[in-house]
């Protein structure tokens, strides 16, 4: 039998409906296209009205929608987050399955259901048609991986002071804080726990299961969980715009859809300062400090002396410190959402201050940016860990008593990753994994080929 003719090979994507989310899995749209697939990226009806229209126009890649049950809100309008994930699985099977019997009849029927592991549900969408089902695992594979112990009882629940350091093969020796969040404090957030554990409550019916970080990155771990998943782990990242990584890649500059009002006068504020003497700072798309941290953190970012660029988005900015932007001048620009890789990716950028969320991580250690790390919730303390202890490519803040991350402690934190001999070598670090980075991801690297593979195998099942 012949195979299918690529471009007409369907794959359809569907995200987890949250920034960290969307990002990823647009730019493996986009890869998967260039590799001559045609995909289809489902958002939310609510995301959809966001989008700009410009995107849906230029785009290799075709729109369509799901409903998470929440058209006209959103996340804001469910009751809590246990009610929206109950009604994203709800509306969300209900509409993917529509969306696929849509196709069917089409020149163009859906191939591939390729899905965000949060949302197991979209496989069994899959397996009722018969189609090819691909989960998408958008945190590093440490993360994952610590996941799929909890889920399987290698982890006993709630983990205890007692039981720590954790030993997990592949990983260094965890404390407790160490962990996720969702494990280290024990009762939190039990929806979204009961979420990440389900990720593994079908994924061995999955065809493909893909994984957002490059092998030489988290080798030991990929290799322990590969040893224990079927089918076998494929490292396909990093997924950053890769204009950014290697100018020989295709001219992808943004990862174009943004649930945020984009503020684009950074790049030119950055190019009026020296190389490599900017503080970049954000806490990504979720997470909210207390007034008081808030006050610290401005505090901490004046003492050091350095320029920074800070964003605070539109729902955070009144924690600002009253009339901070004008005592800074033009030492500080406060920005509500900026073209983050484009910023890490300029010569004036000389060190990140994160909340390590999986994107932002891997973004500045792709591009050669070492960071201080101030987790918040979820994999972030893990990510923190990493990037502390593992690839050393940056420093964690300590938490005080009270719970806040003092003035001084942050101003000594960026010391030490913008002047001296340690933050010299977290740069050498950096560079290195950039440079690793580019290796995995252009022609017959690691995750190029774990992607021509992806292609070539979906081919073949889509007779
Ligand atoms: C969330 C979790 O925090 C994260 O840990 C998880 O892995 C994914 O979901 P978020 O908090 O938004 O994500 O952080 P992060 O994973 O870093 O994703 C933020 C994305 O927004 C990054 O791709 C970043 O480049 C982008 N961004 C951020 C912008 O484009 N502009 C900005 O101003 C800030």
């Amino acid at each position: 039998m012949e195979e299918k003719a690529k471009n007409s090979v369907h794959v359809l994507v569907i995200p987890y409906p949250s920034q960290g989310h969307i990002n990823p899995m647009l730019q493996f749209s986009k890869r998967l296209s260039s590799k001559g697939l045609k995909p289809t990226f489902a958002t939310t009806n609510f995301i959809s009205q966001t989008m700009n229209p410009e995107l849906l126009l230029g785009s290799d890649i075709d729109f369509d929608t799901i409903s998470d049950g929440c058209d006209q809100g959103g996340f804001l309008e469910a009751n809590d987050i246990d009610d929206y994930l109950v009604r994203l699985q709800a509306a969300g099977s209900r509409t993917l399955t529509e969306l696929v019997l849509k196709y069917r009849n089409t020149p163009h029927p859906i191939d591939c259901i390729l899905y965000d592991a949060f949302l197991p549900w979209a496989l069994d969408v899959a397996k009722q048609f018969g189609i090819v089902g691909a989960a998408f695992f958008t945190q590093a594979c440490a993360v994952n991986y610590i996941y799929y112990c909890a889920h399987h009882g290698v982890l006993s629940l709630p983990v205890s002071s007692s039981a720590v350091p954790i030993a997990i093969p592949g990983l260094p020796l965890l404390e407790l804080r160490d962990m996720p969040s969702f494990i280290y404090v024990a009762g939190s957030y039990p929806s979204y726990f009961k979420m990440v554990l389900s990720q593994f409550s079908n994924v061995d019916q999955a065809d493909f299961i893909l994984v957002n970080t490059f092998y030489k990155l988290e080798q030991e771990v990929v290799d322990s969980m590969s040893k224990v998943m079927t089918p076998p782990l494929l490292t396909i990242g990093p997924t950053i715009p890769s204009v950014y990584l290697d100018q020989r890649l295709e001219n992808d500059k943004d990862y174009d859809l943004n649930l945020f009002k984009l503020d684009s006068t950074s790049t030119h504020w950055l190019t009026s300062k020296t190389p490599g003497s900017v503080v970049y700072v954000s806490f990504g798309s979720m997470a909210n400090l207390s007034i008081h941290q808030m006050e610290e953190l401005a505090r901490g970012l004046k003492q050091t002396g350095f320029d920074f660029l800070w964003v605070v988005r539109a729902s955070e900015i009144a924690k600002v410190p009253d009339g901070f932007a004008e005592e800074m001048g033009d030492r500080a620009l406060i920005a509500n959402w900026i073209p983050q890789t484009e910023v890490l990716a300029h010569e004036a950028m000389g060190c990140f201050f994160t909340h390590g969320g999986w994107n932002s991580t891997i973004e500045a250690l792709c591009l050669g940016v070492p960071m201080v790390v101030m987790p918040q919730w979820t994999d972030q303390t893990t990510d923190a860990k990493l990037v502390q202890d593992v690839w050393k490519v940056g420093v964690q803040v300590e938490v005080g008593e009270d719970g806040i991350v003092s003035r001084d402690e942050i101003e000594g934190c960026i010391r030490q990753v913008m002047e001296g001999e340690k933050g010299k070598a977290m740069k050498e670090n950096a560079l290195k994994w950039k440079e690793l980075a580019v290796e995995a991801v252009c022609e017959g690297g690691s995750s190029d080929k774990n992607i021509d593979g992806f292609v070539s195998k979906i081919l073949t099942q889509c007779k």
